[in-house]
């Protein structure tokens, strides 16, 4: 298997390059944040306590997402390989990941973290709350506390890969392939494609 993890701010393409990287590397996207979502339409228990916590911009609990991402790696047996996207987002979470693939001998090939201004983060999530249903995009405030939860909570789990040497920090603006190239670039050091 072949795992990634794509990191960053809210906002930093997270979702955007994730469409890119599956296609190219055939990988299955788990996206916490969309597995809430469809939660949320759905309206089920777990979807409307999530839906709280995430219209404050607050994390849902590290059990709620942990038991998730679980229930997708056990039903999806034959993937070649895995793109996290949005998970890990605590050093909790982190350690399970590694439990997790561990448990089917494998392991996290290379964190991918995408650097971008707060002030670019807040221009790109305020445009797009003008147009998609998107809830905690609506406000400014809610955006705001979204990236103060990745100052407090996320940013010191790039520490846990550090230490493993598995982190490649990517310049995060510019143009949607000029950061897909960087991306390509970096994976290219450490995958060959067959
Ligand atoms: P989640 O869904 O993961 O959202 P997020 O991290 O806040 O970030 P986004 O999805 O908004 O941004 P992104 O990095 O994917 O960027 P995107 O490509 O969309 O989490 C939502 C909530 O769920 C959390 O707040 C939390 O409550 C909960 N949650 C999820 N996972 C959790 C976990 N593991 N533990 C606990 N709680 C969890 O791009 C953003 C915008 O910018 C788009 O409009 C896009 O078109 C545009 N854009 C992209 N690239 C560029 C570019 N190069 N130039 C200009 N615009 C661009
Ligand atoms: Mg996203």
């Amino acid at each position: 298997m072949f795992n990634l993890i794509l990191f960053g701010p809210p906002g930093s393409g997270k979702g955007t390059q994730s469409e890119k990287l599956i296609a190219k590397y055939h990988l299955k996207h788990l996206s916490t944040g969309d597995i809430l979502r469809s939660e949320i339409a759905k309206k089920s228990k777990l979807g409307l306590e999530a839906k709280k916590l995430m219209d404050k911009g607050e994390l849902v609990p590290d059990e709620v997402v942990i038991g998730m991402i679980n229930d997708a790696l056990e039903n999806n047996k034959s993937a070649k390989g895995f793109l996290f996207d949005g998970f890990p987002r605590t050093e909790v979470q982190a350690a399970e990941l590694d439990k997790l693939l561990a448990g089917k001998k494998s392991s996290i090939a290379l964190v991918l973290a995408m650097n971008v201004s707060e002030k670019e983060l807040i221009k790109r999530l305020l445009k797009r709350g003008e147009a998609s249903g998107r809830s905690d995009d609506a406000n400014e405030e809610v955006i705001k506390a979204r990236i103060g939860e990745y100052h407090k909570k996320t940013q010191s789990v790039l520490k846990h890969y550090q230490k493993e040497k598995k982190v490649a920090e990517i310049e995060g603006e510019g143009s949607i392939d000029e950061i897909f190239q960087r991306l390509a670039k970096a994976i290219s050091k450490v995958y060959k494609e067959k």
